[in-house]
């Protein structure tokens, strides 16, 4: 069992947090508007509801929030954040899909990390899961792709991964982010092209 905080109330948090309850998880939510944090916890069997801006209640703690927003939201948490697992779920692109906003180089969650206290740890995941295909996997083990430097951080990731049926694998340090921030935005496009998000990235290892 993990516990887990959520900042942001959309629908990444939404299904996150119901599917990390289903599996067994504690589950803060935590927003920036009072009344719509305690709204989405009244639909969720179980979850708290924690303050914006102070010590999150769980070790690993997903930020749930637009790219854009995410440094600063990590800034007003601050030394807050000490010691927490940071989830980046962020996908950082562009208005058209064409591209990254990122710098030239770096991933959005390098970027994010440079917010952080030094004790924080900041792991990429879940960014190539669109919500829909969570909620529509039904016992299909979909793959989350974690990007991180601390492999114990990686490896908490990985257990809170499978409490919700997923398929972990470790793509190695931070700045592999990169790559599942371009995966992201590879599966954008495809939904452009497909017209739906009912589909999800993953590998095929061929024994
Ligand atoms: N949707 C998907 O399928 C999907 C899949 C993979 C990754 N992602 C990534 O997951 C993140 C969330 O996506 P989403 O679809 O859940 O978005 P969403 O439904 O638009 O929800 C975004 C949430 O972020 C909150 N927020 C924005 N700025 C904030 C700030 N400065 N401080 C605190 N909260 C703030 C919003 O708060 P208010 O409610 O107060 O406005 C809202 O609750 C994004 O980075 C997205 O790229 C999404």
């Amino acid at each position: 069992m993990s516990s887990i905080s959520i900042i942001g109330l959309g629908n990444m948090a939404s299904t996150l947090a119901d599917q990390a309850l289903a599996g067994g998880n504690t589950v803060e939510i935590i927003g920036r508007d009072p009344a719509k944090a305690n709204e989405l916890a009244a639909t969720l069997d179980g979850a708290t509801v924690g303050t914006a801006g102070t010590a999150p209640a769980g070790d690993i703690v997903i930020l749930a929030v637009p790219y854009a927003s995410a440094a600063e939201v990590v800034s007003e948490y601050g030394d807050a954040l000490n010691g927490k697992i940071v989830v980046d779920i962020t996908n950082p692109a562009n208005s058209d899909l064409s591209g990254l906003v990122t710098p030239e180089g770096r991933s959005g969650a390098q970027e994010i990390a440079k917010a952080a206290p030094a004790g924080a740890h900041v792991v990429k995941a879940f960014n190539t899961l669109f919500a829909n295909a969570l909620s529509a996997a039904e016992g299909r083990s979909l793959d989350v792709f974690i990007a991180g430097d601390d492999a114990q951080a990686k490896a908490q990731v990985s257990v809170f991964a499978e409490s919700l049926g997923l398929r972990p694998f470790d793509v190695g340090p931070l700045p592999m982010a990169g790559a599942l921030e371009n995966a992201g935005l590879l599966e954008m496009n495809l939904m452009n092209t497909l017209n739906h998000t009912n589909f999800a990235l993953g590998i095929t290892v061929l024994d």
